[in-house]
């Protein structure tokens, strides 16, 4: 049987256009999805907008139109062209103003109802729009400057509402200690480490019951059984991971299949939002009676200045205008490589700019040319068949079964950056045997021969193992690399198996390679 694989984004706020932070979930996710389908898996990867809320709400009103109206046009405007700027590659895109979203979060909610976990109550206490999040007197800080005085939320700087109303409760606090031994029992399913240790701690301070639905919004989902409040937002959206793969079809039993494929699922999230899918959401799967996710994966911030970037703080670089200038694979590969998966990192052009130019421009691009040259001049462009191997040839041999294997094996351990750094060594590898080797030296010599087509035949099919390991990350050019290689003969890059790239000899000898541009051309020099 095929293994499924099904992994998220967080569903983003359309109160405003995306950012490289955005953009860097998602391009995390899709290199994981492609990774996974390039081991034959089931694989579906889901991201999409949340619209509903008062953050959402207040954008509209400021912009002086209805929320629907101004969602439709952020959504076509800026959050799905953002996508084929990435290059990602998801299966669905969900709105939660989709009916499908809508009638699958009405039955999850009546269900939690009806199994008698959900009561009436009054909630008095600060609320942060920017979070819409519900907040505790000690998360708070001292306003400074024009706040001051105010209670401030800690991650918007901005000063909280003090809500009162009367609505309904979801019963948290029963699922403390089931979460508890679950996690205990299961710690890979909090990842990395650093976000397990939170969540537990947080547990262990206690769970309170937690206000399920707002009576002084109206830009929201209607309680099913309560048409005077709608459904808090973000008990809402977490339901999208649900709605998505047709919860509502599995509930009344009339197509349960697209949700029994799929779930459960791989969530990745900022670290902003652990607590809503480590703790609230497997809450309220427990209270539905469903598997609880496979993984929550909390990733690290990109900073700016020391501080998160974000759209509220007006922070944000958007994704085009990195890509314009370096292309989506140089943007995709950056991020994953530069930032250890789990970790924060800062941007910056002078960083970009020189890894581009030392890893791709002159490390793989450069062993690209310089290959298909060679073979063009020394071949008749053919790949050749080689003869014995000797000790340096070996050591490369060695090195991409080696490699493979470990990029493989950190994929499932999301580090990301690890896989993609295995497979860097490989190129650099074989750029200094191409040095040491110096096939045009070689050449010059007829008795040669056989040497220099085994050197040439060691570079080609160790280029072919990089193509297929770095597919995930960087498809277009890799894409072109596979041309270059005339390896189409083993039918499309993306049909490859990863899991045994780094199996020696899969390059037919005699395939016709092609020289193409530079995979990666040199940037224009500044002015
Ligand atoms: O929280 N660095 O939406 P959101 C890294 N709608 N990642 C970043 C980032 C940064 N500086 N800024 C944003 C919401 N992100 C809710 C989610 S899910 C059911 C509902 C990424 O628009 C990161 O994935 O505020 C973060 O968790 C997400 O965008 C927050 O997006
Ligand atoms: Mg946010």
């Amino acid at each position: 049987m095929v293994n499924s694989f099904y992994i998220t984004t967080p569903i983003y706020y359309v109160n405003d256009a995306p950012h490289i932070g955005h953009a860097y979930t998602t391009c995390a996710a899709d290199v994981l999805s492609r990774w996974h389908r390039m081991r034959g898996e089931d694989v579906w990867f889901l991201t999409g907008t949340d619209e509903h809320g008062t953050k959402v709400e207040r954008a509209a009103q400021s912009n002086n139109v209805k929320p629907q109206e101004w969602c439709d046009k952020l959504v076509n405007d800026s959050w799905l062209p953002v996508l084929a700027t990435i290059n990602a590659s998801n299966d669905d895109f969900i709105r939660t103003t989709d009916q499908r979203h809508k009638l699958g979060v009405q039955a999850f909610w009546q269900k939690l109802k009806d199994n008698g976990h959900v009561i009436q109550g009054k909630y008095e206490g600060p609320y942060c729009v920017g979070c819409e999040e519900f907040k505790l007197l000690g998360d708070l800080i001292p306003g400074t400057g024009e706040q001051q005085g105010k209670d401030c939320c800690p991650v918007h700087s901005k000063p909280v509402e003090i809500l009162q109303e009367n609505n309904y409760f979801f019963q948290l606090s029963k699922f403390q200690q089931s979460l508890i031994e679950h996690y205990q029992k299961n710690p890979d399913r909090i990842q990395p480490e650093s976000a397990y240790n939170e969540v537990m701690s947080f547990l262990n301070q206690g769970l309170q019951d937690i206000s399920m639905s707002r009576s002084s919004v109206s830009w929201g989902i209607e309680v099913p059984w309560d048409k005077d409040q709608v459904i808090y937002v973000w008990f809402d959206a977490l339901l999208n991971y649900a709605t998505a793969i047709n919860y509502a079809g599995f509930a009344d039993g009339s197509q349960k299949e697209t949700f029994e494929r799929f779930w459960p699922a791989v969530h990745l999230v900022g670290k902003d939002i652990l607590r809503f899918h480590a703790v609230y959401w497997p809450a309220m799967l427990l209270a539905a009676g469903l598997p609880l996710p496979r993984t929550v994966y909390a990733h690290g911030w990109l900073l700016v200045g020391g501080e998160k970037m974000s759209k509220s703080k007006l922070t944000g670089i958007a994704p085009s205008q990195i890509v314009d200038y370096f292309g989506s694979d140089a943007f995709r590969y950056y991020f994953l490589r530069a930032i250890s998966f789990g970790q924060d990192g800062s941007f910056s052009w002078e960083d970009i700019s020189a890894r581009y130019t030392s890893e791709l421009a002159n490390g793989l691009g450069n062993l690209a040319s310089r290959l298909t040259a060679m073979l063009e001049k020394y071949c008749e462009t053919k790949v050749p068949k080689p003869g014995k191997y000797l000790s340096a040839d070996q050591k490369i041999i060695d090195l991409v079964r080696e490699n493979s294997l470990n990029a493989d094996q950190a994929i499932d351990s999301y580090e990301i950056a690890t896989a993609i750094t295995y497979t860097k060594e490989i190129v650099d590898a074989v750029n200094l045997y191409v040095t040491e080797q110096a096939p045009w030296v070689l050449a010059k010599e007829p008795s040669n021969k056989e040497r220099l087509d085994t050197v040439l035949y060691v570079i080609a099919e160790s280029l072919r193992a990089i193509a297929v390991l770095h597919h995930p990350v960087m498809p277009k050019s890799t894409s072109l690399l596979w041309q270059m290689l005339g390896a189409d003969q083993l039918g499309s890059i993306n049909d490859q198996r990863i899991n045994t790239a780094g199996v020696w000899g899969q390059l037919p000898v005699g395939a016709i390679t092609v020289k193409k541009d530079a995979l990666f051309p040199r940037l224009a020099e500044d002015a």
